[in-house]
């Protein structure tokens, strides 16, 4: 499933976040990439531990705690703490595959990356190119989102960044641990809960939402981790 959250963050966040991401340091993206995704890979990231990073990073983590579509699409377990990249100049990312399992620097704590959540920080009209392509069942899907808007996508996903061609792309990258690994449960479940909500409110306290509910849930039992 690939889906764009809008307003992740507010203007006023976001305005916050990049003069605070602008003074921190910047380097080589090579640093968390694996051996065959270093060589696709030529941008630049903040060091993981930064405290430029923690702090922005908290910000992105106690909103997404509130934000209801981001809840119920990836009925999340654990949260990677967010990273920040930049493109310019020509930079991009070659076709490769998120590494399945990442360790948080510096803590015993080890992430299934289920699905991968780009948090986009620059608006698209900063530059040009920096296109996230992802390679769906659908076909190919290019992703480009205002600024504070998120998209999430099966980290299982091949996914490449375009050529900044103009200006510069600066996003929040991480990876999400879902109660419920496989995808197409995890839409299932999205897809139910979806139509729980819209009976809900076209037919409020129709007896039928209270079954529909215990469906959701019963599946939710079965196939959560947690
Ligand atoms: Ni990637």
């Amino acid at each position: 499933m690939l889906l764009s959250i809008p307003d992740v963050l507010n203007p006023e966040q976001l305005a916050t976040a990049r003069k605070i991401l602008e003074q921190a340091p910047w380097v080589d993206g090579k640093v968390t990439a694996g051996h065959q995704s270093a060589k696709a890979k030529d941008n630049q990231q903040i060091p993981e531990d930064h405290p430029a990073a923690r702090q922005v990073g908290d910000v992105i983590l106690a909103s997404l705690g509130g934000h209801p579509l981001f809840i119920a699409a990836a009925l999340p377990q654990r949260i990677f703490p967010p990273l920040f990249n930049r493109y310019s100049g020509g930079q991009s990312f070659g076709t490769h595959v998120d590494n399945a399992i990442r360790q948080v620097t510096g803590t015993p704590h080890r992430i299934r990356t289920d699905i991968s959540a780009t948090l986009f920080l620059a608006g698209p009209e900063e530059y040009d190119g920096g296109e996230l392509c992802i390679e769906d069942t659908y076909g190919l899907q290019k992703v480009k989102l205002p600024a504070g808007h998120l998209v999430l996508y099966p980290a299982t996903s091949l996914h490449r960044v375009q050529p900044v061609t103009r200006g510069t792309r600066l996003c929040s990258f991480f990876w999400i641990q879902s109660m419920v690994r496989d995808d197409g449960r995890r839409s299932l479940l999205f897809d139910l809960d979806l139509g729980i909500q819209r009976l809900n409110r076209e037919f409020p306290d129709h007896p039928t939402a209270v079954q529909f509910t215990g469906v959701y849930h019963n599946l939710l039992r079965q196939w959560a981790e947690v």
